[in-house]
């Protein structure tokens, strides 16, 4: 066993809304337990129970609920709370950790779109979260498709697919910029192809990282 697998792998998704980041988190799940590897599947905001009831208050309600500010200090509790109780036991215990949506959604909609706040962001996760996911990979494609797929479903969880396409088209361009910044960790996949082709590319670059 490598150092990496007995340390455990920490695994973050991130994309744009409706890009396919929960499909292929439970995709990959599926594929990694079956090679045998014990896998936690988690996602942002949410993943412990007082994360949870966190996501409730930021994702439900008028999309002028919380100021940016606001927002990002919930986002940031429940950030805390979801690595205490939830990832850094799961590593520790050398499993593989798959979060749907991680610390580079806040530098996105925190910092880039919704509020201008990239160093208030960067300063609260070098203060109260201080991790970064071993691998990251976005999820790319057009936001039309993004949006429509997003929309598509059924829920009360709208308060950001509310903002609309030209959010949508800021996050895309911010997120690859992202990648460049992070280059070491993140890994871009072309998300506007069949679930099928996209899981095939996932499943590499996770067999990569675990290798
Ligand atoms: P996200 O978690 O990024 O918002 P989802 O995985 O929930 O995205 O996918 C959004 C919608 O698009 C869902 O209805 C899902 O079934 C559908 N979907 C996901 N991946 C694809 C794909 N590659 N092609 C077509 N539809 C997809
Ligand atoms: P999610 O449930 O992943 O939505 P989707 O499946 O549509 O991608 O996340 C809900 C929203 O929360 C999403 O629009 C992005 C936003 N978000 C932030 O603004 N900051 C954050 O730190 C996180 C984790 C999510």
């Amino acid at each position: 066993m490598n150092t990496k697998t007995s340390k455990g792998l920490f695994l973050t998704f991130e994309g744009i809304d409706g890009s396919g980041k929960s499909t292929q988190c439970k995709l990959l799940a599926e594929a990694l337990r079956a090679e045998g590897r014990d896998v936690v599947l988690t996602r942002e905001p949410g993943g412990s129970p007082g994360a949870e009831e966190i996501r409730k208050l930021v994702l439900e309600g008028d999309p002028d609920r919380w100021s940016a500010a606001t927002e990002l200090l919930l986002f940031t509790a429940a950030r805390r709370d979801h690595l205490e109780r939830t990832i850094e036991p799961a590593l520790a215990a050398g499993k593989v950790v798959i979060c749907d949506r991680f610390a580079d959604s806040s530098r996105m909609y925190q910092g880039l779109s919704r509020g201008n706040l990239r160093a208030e962001v960067d300063q609260l996760h070098a203060l109260m979260i201080a991790r970064e996911p071993d691998l990251t990979l976005l999820i790319d494609m057009d936001p039309e498709t993004g949006l429509s797929r997003a929309k598509g479903r059924q829920g009360t969880e709208e308060r950001f697919e509310d903002f609309g396409l030209e959010l949508q088209q800021k996050m895309r361009a911010g997120f690859l910029a992202l990648a460049d910044e992070f280059a070491d960790r993140f890994r871009v996949i072309d998300g506007a192809r069949s679930v099928e082709a996209v899981a095939g590319d996932v499943l590499a670059r996770a067999q990569d990282a675990l290798a």
